[in-house]
């Protein structure tokens, strides 16, 4: 099934009270269409928002530590054991170093937490998805937030994320995002070979965002 995960950032709009009235809106959302739907509120927010939905809730970024003496630090343990499904790793504005990038993984991979790395770049997707990361979610930086999307702006780096990717590990799946707003843009990420979407602004942004989610998946 095609995935749509959207990161709640730490948009006003996304946070608090409003982190579970959208983690509900994208549910009902998700209970009239064939895509998989998952959220990503800011960390204060997911034992709310879990408790309110039964949707898979992601974390935005974890740690690469373990427990211990780490001063504010998140560790993966702690996501498994408040009931998070899986996080992003290396979010372009949360970016780790490969050693870290590597840690997470596997240490994902142990807990059965579902993986999604970041990158930014052909290169860096390959680079990742010999990591063996559930999910590679290729994003280029300049387009985040723009409203331009990934999928019409540049799709020879969506069609070769998805080529090199799954060259070097056929079982990862690809997302795409970066000013992904409409459906068109959803379905041109899918023919460009993507198996779904990571998006924020679109979505948590938007004035009505149910409208907005329903837009987003086809449904109006
Ligand atoms: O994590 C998704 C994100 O970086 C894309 O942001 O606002 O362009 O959908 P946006």
């Amino acid at each position: 099934m095609k995935a749509v995960i959207i990161n709640f950032k730490a948009y006003g709009e996304g946070s608090g009270e409003k982190a579970v009235s959208l983690s509900k809106a994208v549910e009902e959302v998700s209970k009239k269409v064939d895509f998989y739907m998952a959220v990503c509120p800011p960390f204060v927010d997911l034992s709310d928002v879990i408790r309110n939905v039964e949707i898979d809730v992601f974390a935005q970024h974890a740690d690469a530590v373990g427990y211990g003496s780490h001063t504010a630090r998140i560790t993966p343990e702690m996501l498994k054991e408040k009931g998070v499904k899986g996080s992003l790793i290396n979010h372009s504005e949360r970016r780790l170093r490969l050693a870290d990038i590597e840690f997470l993984v596997s240490k994902f991979g142990e807990l059965e937490l579902t993986s999604v790395v970041c990158t930014n770049n052909v290169a860096t997707t390959k680079a990742a998805a010999s990591l063996k990361p559930d999910y590679v979610a290729i994003e280029p930086p300049e387009l985040i937030g723009s409203g331009i999307p990934v999928s019409k702006a540049e799709p020879e780096i969506v069609e070769n994320s998805v080529r090199a990717a799954k060259d070097i590990n056929p079982d990862v799946k690809v997302l795409c995002g970066a000013g992904i707003t409409t459906y068109e843009d959803v379905v041109s990420a899918i023919d460009l070979g993507a198996d779904g979407v990571l998006l924020a602004s679109g979505v948590v942004k938007a004035e009505d965002q149910k409208r907005a989610l329903e837009e987003l998946v086809g449904l109006r």
